[in-house]
């Protein structure tokens, strides 16, 4: 409830716990969760379903599930006002994904960028659950009547195809879902590859050096934006089109330090790409450095981070199941006694 006495809007997001976050991750999502975590009654997962798409080792993604709930934390999403949980904990995700699967077309499917981008990717192992990827989210969002959800650019195909899901489903039955709205920030939204900066940054990039991550320490922070690619000019301007390398790291610059664009290019307006580039790595390594040993420290406890994510299963396992009873209603599944 907020003050007013209103029922809150909801707000659900996840990030998948495969490969290592990158400050894209970071920028693009979880910094915009924190930001948004009391204005909304949140929902957020890691979503195990989705990493197992693509082929994981078992321990590994275990372990990485670990890791990223303690990094949720550690960036400051606060598990006593969010509901912080594993995908694969609730079980209603997969039933509700089977249903949408009957209102889902198989052409539409295999227009999604993603899924041929992964597919080309992964060409040994194109599975269903590959083609399948948008349903499940559609599941993950739908499930909680959630009216927004905060992600980077390149989820904004899959919001679109989670709307149309919902509104085919509500013309069919009757209004069942709420109809979501993807939360795209206008700086942060699209961070991209320090080596190829007009490409995407991303946690499969066989470049190290073309991704900060979120564990990377100060050093390898600083020596990373000191190789990076920029342009055979020296000014320090946004550009995008003609300066992809500096406007990218302008933008990474300017949400790190809270500053807009402007003040940030005025900042170093007449000083060169190596005293920039070196401003850049700083005030990443200053803020990651906090983030990665309050990491540690949660991780370290055990007991913690168990209870937290048995109490966000058990309060999203609530509202999943009332909307999924509400769907099998509406579809004619029957129930004895019911
Ligand atoms: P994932 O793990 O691939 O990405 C997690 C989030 O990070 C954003 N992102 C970026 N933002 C800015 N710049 C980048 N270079 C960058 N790379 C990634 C993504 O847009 C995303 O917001 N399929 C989702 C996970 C998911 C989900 C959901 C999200 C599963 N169910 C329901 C929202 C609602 C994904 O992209 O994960």
């Amino acid at each position: 409830m907020q003050e007013n006495g209103q029922k809150k809007k909801v707000l659900y997001s996840a990030v998948q716990p495969s490969g290592d976050l990158t400050i894209g991750n970071y920028l693009g999502a979880i910094k915009n969760w924190v930001d948004l975590q009391h204005d909304y009654e949140c929902f957020y997962a890691m979503a195990d379903m989705h990493a197992i798409t693509i082929r994981q080792d078992p321990a590994t993604l275990r372990r990485k599930t670990r890791e990223l709930a303690a990094l949720y934390i550690a960036c400051g999403v606060d598990p006593a006002a969010c509901a912080l949980y594993v995908q694969s904990n609730v079980s209603c995700h997969a039933e509700l994904a089977w249903v949408l699967n009957t209102l889902t077309y198989v052409g539409e499917m295999e227009r999604m960028t993603q899924f041929k981008d992964k597919s080309a990717r992964h060409a040994d192992n194109i599975n269903m659950g590959l083609m399948d990827y948008p349903v499940l989210m559609a599941a993950d969002i739908l499930l909680y009547q959630t009216d927004v959800v905060p992600v980077g650019v390149d989820q904004r195909q899959h919001l679109e195809i989670t709307r149309d899901i919902a509104i085919r489903f509500n013309n069919r039955y009757s209004p069942t879902f709420t109809v979501p709205e993807a939360v795209i920030m206008q700086t942060g939204a699209k961070i991209n590859s320090l080596q190829d900066p007009t490409k995407k940054m991303s946690k499969s990039d066989e470049n190290p050096n073309a991704s900060v991550y979120m564990s990377d320490d100060r050093d390898t922070v600083l020596r990373k934006f000191r190789r990076a690619v920029t342009d055979s000019e020296s000014s320090v301007r946004f550009d995008p089109e003609t300066k992809p390398g500096v406007s990218n790291l302008l933008t990474i610059y300017s949400v790190f330090a809270g500053k807009s664009i402007a003040e940030a290019e005025r900042e170093f307006d007449g000083k060169g790409y190596g005293d920039f580039k070196a401003a850049v790595g700083e005030v990443v390594a200053d803020a990651l450095t906090p983030i990665r040993s309050e990491q540690e420290r949660i991780l370290a406890d055990k007991d913690y981070l168990d209870g937290v994510l048995a109490a966000g299963a058990e309060k999203a396992y609530r509202t999943a199941r009332s909307t999924l009873s509400k769907v099998y209603r509406k579809i004619g599944f029957y129930r004895p006694g019911k």
